[in-house]
């Protein structure tokens, strides 16, 4: 039970128990009660939002927490974009990749020639400089270095890959004895996490099973813990691949097989919390036994820090937007038939747009639905709901408002560790 909760329940008690209430006392305390009632049933967390941990809480610039600067004018997000597309030399390698070595790397430490690593590549920041958001000091925080933590402890959204792209030197050149456990990451498209290193216990990684009926396929998941309240699992479906994401803490088990039949959209999962275990049933379009569950793919069995898995986007269509101000909606976003999620409290996702031809992240905390009571239209029960403030010249807000019923947006599982303990 949190301080404050604790407090407020004994302050109850002290009240209940004492004869000398006055009848304004008691009246306020009802009202009180009755506003309570209200805030739970609404999801409203009685501790201040956002929770002092949160990365929605701006602080000043240099302390660990989130600060934007106010940049020059014509610096603005599209400006950049503007700018990178210009087919300007951005790298002054004219469009050359290089193996970057460690020497190198920390050569290129000043705000005139600023190079960092992220995720084993490296980019050359100086153009970037006096267009992010974050400020000239931050960025210089990752000159020469390795940014990929700093990067990560602040925005671990944001699409480098795709805003650097025309700033991309090369690749960091790695130690041959490096080199024989983590391959170097390709040089086009998704660059694999570097800190892969699984926690090093075998016998603690969670480890997969399965038996199947003639009509269907059941995949059981031994996590070999407790599954955290903020812990969940999120499937997908798609095209006869399953993708299975187990979130345990810090940590994500991952089951990614190409299955060896057709099977239905309509995917169950059973978690047991205290024993760990999760079970996942598949119905086979075709009757029949299978001789296996399927074929491995990309980091099939894997265990990994939630932060080394690039977050996975599905399709969802915006199926209503119910105002609750003059700037602020209800977003109701419906996932894939296929898709099996469920957002723990204090955990948010990723929407993913294309805006000018340019990826654009950025993250929202889903509210519960009765926020949005006044949408009609039916759907699944497992619709996302994101109150969302829209700015008059917010890029990714603008673009959330001008879309249609219909229409589709990209959207990540759960993220972030802020953990909620459950009530009491
Ligand atoms: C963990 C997390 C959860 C979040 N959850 C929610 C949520 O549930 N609902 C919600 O509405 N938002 C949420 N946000 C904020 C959200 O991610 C976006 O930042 C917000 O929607 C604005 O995006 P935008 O692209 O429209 O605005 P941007 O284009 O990024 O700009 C937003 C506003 O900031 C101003 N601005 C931009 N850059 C600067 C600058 N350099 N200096 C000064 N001002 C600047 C703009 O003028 C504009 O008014 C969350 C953020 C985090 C980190
Ligand atoms: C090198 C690649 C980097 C890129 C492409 C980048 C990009 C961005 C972008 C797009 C934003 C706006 C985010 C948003 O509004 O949600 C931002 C904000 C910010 N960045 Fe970076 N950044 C980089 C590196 C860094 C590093 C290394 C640091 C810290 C050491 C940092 C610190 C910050 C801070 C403090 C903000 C302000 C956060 C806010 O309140 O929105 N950035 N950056």
């Amino acid at each position: 039970m949190s301080e404050e909760t604790r407090r407020d329940s004994e302050e109850e008690d002290d009240d209940s128990d004492s004869d000398t209430l006055n009848s304004s006392l008691d009246r306020f305390l009802r009202h009180w009660d009755c506003l309570r009632s209200v805030s739970n049933m609404l999801n409203i967390p009685t501790q201040s939002f956002p929770a002092p941990s949160s990365q929605q809480r701006v602080s000043a610039a240099g302390q660990s927490g989130r600060s934007k600067v106010a940049l020059k004018p014509g610096h603005s997000l599209m400006d950049w974009v503007r700018f990178a597309k210009s087919g300007k030399d951005l790298t002054g390698l004219r469009g050359r990749l290089i193996e970057v070595t460690q020497e190198e790397l920390q050569k290129h430490n000043t705000k005139n020639d600023c190079w960092t690593c992220i995720r084993g590549m490296v980019y050359n920041i100086t153009p970037y400089m006096d267009y992010h958001p974050g400020g000239e000091e931050e960025l210089l925080k990752a000159a020469g270095i390795d940014g990929t933590e700093l990067f990560d402890q602040v925005h671990r959204w944001v699409n480098y890959e795709s805003m650097l792209k025309e700033c991309l030197v090369g690749r960091m050149a790695t130690k041959t004895t490096i080199k024989a456990i983590i391959p170097p990451p390709p040089l086009t498209g998704l660059a694999p996490p570097t800190s892969l290193a699984p926690p090093s216990d075998k016998d603690s990684r969670p480890r997969y099973d399965w038996f199947q009926t003639d009509a269907t396929a059941h995949l059981v998941i031994y996590a070999k813990r407790k599954i955290p309240s903020s812990g969940c699992t999120t499937v997908d479906l798609k095209a006869g691949v399953l993708r299975l994401e187990v979130l345990l803490g810090k940590m994500s088990y991952m089951i990614h097989l190409r299955l060896t039949d057709e099977v239905e959209e309509n995917v169950s999962v059973h978690s047991a919390f205290s024993v760990g275990k999760i079970q996942v049933t598949l119905r086979k379009r075709s009757q029949g036994k299978w001789t296996s569950l399927g074929q491995p793919l990309e980091f099939h069995n894997s265990f990994l820090y939630k932060k080394d898995r690039a977050p996975y986007y599905r399709d969802c269509v915006l199926v209503s937007k119910t105002e609750v101000n003059h700037n602020t909606h209800v977003f109701r976003l419906q996932l894939p038939r296929g898709t099996v999620m469920h957002v723990p409290v204090g955990k948010h996702v990723y929407l993913k747009g294309l805006i000018q031809d340019s990826e654009v992240v950025r993250p929202y905390t889903p509210v519960d639905e009765n926020l949005a009571a006044a949408s009609q239209r039916s759907s699944q029960d497992s619709d996302l709901y994101l109150m969302i403030k829209v700015y008059p010249d917010g890029v990714f807000t603008q673009h959330l408002n001008n879309m249609h019923t219909g229409d589709h947006v990209s959207t990540s599982g759960p993220e972030g560790y802020l953990h909620c303990p459950p009530p009491p």
